[in-house]
C-alpha cells in the first residue's frame, strides 16, 4: 500500500522581499525575520539606514540573508548607479522592519535623502506594497506628529504591521513594540493571501468539550483542535472577520481572531446560537460530545471500598450544527464528519440529516492531533477528495471553496 506524502508548499514560495531596516533596537529582531522569511521560502535583499547600523551590522544581515546588504545610493557596485531602482522592481514587497517615528516622518513627507527612503519612493507603486512595522516608545507612537503620520503613509498606500503592546526596550509598558520575527512572517504570509472572504463574518467552532462527571473527571474525546484553528487561520488571512469558539485546547489563537473558550458542549453551544444569525458562514470542526452525564456530582465521587462501580445517567447534548442551520436565513454552513470508516457515506448521511450544504469528511483516528490530515468534500453535487497536506494548506483550500460556493450563491 502506497502512503501519500504529504504535501507541504513554502508559504513565501517564489516572493522576493526587501527587507529596509531603520534606527530602533528592535533591528535585533530583524535578523531573526530573515532567516524565517527564508523559511517560508522567500528571498531577502536588505537595506539598512545608517542610524540601522548603529544597533545591528550589515555583516549580520549580510550573512543571514546571503546577499550584500544595500546601505547607500551612491553605491558603485550598481553598474548604472541607481539601486533605488533596481532594488524594488523585482521585489512583491517592501518591508521595513524597525520603522521608526523618524523614518514613518520622512515617508509621510516623501523625503528621499538615503537610500531607503528614497527606494520607497521610487517604487512602482502598483506592483512593490509598500509594508511598515513600526518600533518606538509609546509616547512617539502616541504623539499627534507619529499619529498624523501614520494616518497620511496610510492614506499613501502603505500596510501597518502592529506595532505590538508591551514591555518596552527603554522600560516603559505600552504600545510601540515592534512585532516579534515569527509574527510579522505570518502578517507577511497573510498579506499575499487573496482576500476571497473580505468582510465576511465567519464562525468557527473546534476542539473537543468535556462533560463533567464530578469536579475533577469529565468525558472527552481525542480531538486537538489543529483543523478548526488552521481554518480560523486561513479565513482571517482571506479577510474575513473571524470568530473561533474553542473547547479545551492548548493552542496559539491565530492572529487577529477573536476567541471565545469554552468547555462544554452546552457552553459551546450557548456562546455560538447568539452569534450564528449574524455570521456569513459557520463551520462546525469541534468534536463534540453527543451525551454528558444528566447531573454531575457536586464532589468528587470516592470509592466505597466494595468495589461498586458508579453509574451515571447520560443525556443528550443539543446538536449545535444542525441548530445553526436551521435559522432562517442559515448562514452557508460547513460540517465535519469525523468517522472511522466508511467516510463518504457516513459524510452524506450526515449532509442530509443537519441540512447543510457542504460537510467535511476526514477519518478521526487518523488525524486527531497530527498536523496533516486528507479531506472529503461532500456536498449536494458530489465528492471530491483534498489530498493529504498540512492542515493549514487544506484549511485554505477548504477556504476557497466556501467562497466559490458563496459566490454561486449570491
Ligand atoms: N456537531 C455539533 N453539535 C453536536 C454534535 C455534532 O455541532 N452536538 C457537529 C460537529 O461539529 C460536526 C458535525 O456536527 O460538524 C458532525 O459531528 P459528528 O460528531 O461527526 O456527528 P454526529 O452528529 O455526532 O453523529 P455521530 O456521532 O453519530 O457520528
Amino acid at each position: 500500500m502506497s502512503i501519500p506524502t504529504p504535501h507541504q508548499s513554502l508559504p513565501l514560495g517564489g516572493r522576493h522581499i526587501v527587507l529596509g531596516l531603520s534606527g530602533g533596537i528592535a533591528c535585533y529582531k530583524s535578523a531573526e525575520l530573515v532567516r524565517e522569511l527564508h523559511k517560508a521560502g522567500a528571498s531577502v535583499q536588505v537595506v539598512m539606514t545608517e542610524a540601522a547600523q548603529a544597533f545591528i551590522t550589515p555583516v549580520t544581515m549580510q550573512a543571514l540573508s546571503g546577499r550584500p546588504v544595500a546601505t547607500s545610493q551612491w553605491d558603485g557596485r550598481e553598474p548604472n548607479n541607481m539601486a533605488h531602482i533596481n532594488l524594488s522592481r523585482d521585489a512583491d514587497a517592501i518591508l521595513v522592519a524597525p520603522a521608526s517615528a523618524d523614518f514613518i516622518a520622512k515617508l509621510a513627507l516623501g523625503r528621499a535623502d538615503e537610500l531607503l527612503s528614497l527606494l520607497c519612493l521610487a517604487r512602482p507603486i502598483a506592483q512593490c506594497p509598500l509594508l511598515l512595522a513600526p518600533a518606538m516608545n509609546r509616547e512617539m507612537w502616541a504623539h499627534p506628529a507619529t499619529r498624523r503620520n501614520v494616518h497620511q503613509v496610510r492614506a499613501d498606500g502603505a500596510t501597518l504591521f502592529g506595532p505590538g503592546a508591551g514591555d518596552q526596550a527603554c522600560g516603559e509598558v505600552g504600545d510601540g513594540r515592534m512585532l516579534e520575527a515569527t509574527e510579522l512572517r505570518d502578517e507577511l504570509i497573510a498579506f499575499f493571501q487573496p482576500k476571497l472572504l473580505a468582510g465576511r463574518r465567519v464562525l468557527i467552532t473546534a476542539g473537543p468539550t468535556f462533560e463533567a462527571i464530578d469536579p475533577v473527571r469529565g468525558i472527552t474525546n481525542l480531538s486537538s483542535g489543529k483543523m478548526g484553528f488552521a481554518i480560523a487561520r486561513a479565513a482571517q488571512e482571506a479577510g474575513a472577520l473571524v470568530t473561533l469558539v474553542a473547547g479545551p485546547v492548548h493552542l496559539a489563537t491565530p492572529r487577529h481572531v477573536r476567541r471565545i473558550d469554552v468547555r462544554s458542549a452546552l457552553q459551546m453551544h450557548d456562546a455560538v446560537l447568539p452569534l450564528a444569525a449574524r455570521q456569513d458562514v459557520f463551520v462546525a470542526t469541534a468534536a463534540v460530545a453527543d451525551w454528558r452525564p444528566a447531573s454531575p456530582a457536586d464532589h468528587k465521587i470516592k470509592k466505597d471500598g466494595s468495589g461498586a462501580v458508579p453509574g451515571f445517567v447520560m443525556t443528550e447534548n443539543p446538536d449545535i450544527l444542525a441548530a445553526v442551520a436551521s435559522l432562517v436565513p442559515p448562514p452557508f454552513c460547513v460540517g465535519f464528519a469525523a468517522e472511522s470508516q466508511d467516510l463518504a457515506r457516513h459524510a452524506r448521511e450526515k449532509l442530509v440529516r443537519k441540512s447543510v450544504p457542504l460537510v467535511v469528511g476526514n477519518l478521526g483516528p487518523a488525524t486527531f492531533g497530527r498536523d496533516d490530515n486528507t479531506l472529503l468534500l461532500v456536498d449536494a453535487e458530489g465528492e471530491r477528495a483534498l489530498a493529504t497536506a498540512d492542515k493549514l494548506s487544506l484549511a485554505r483550500e477548504l477556504v476557497r471553496e466556501i467562497a466559490q460556493r458563496l459566490q454561486a450563491v449570491a
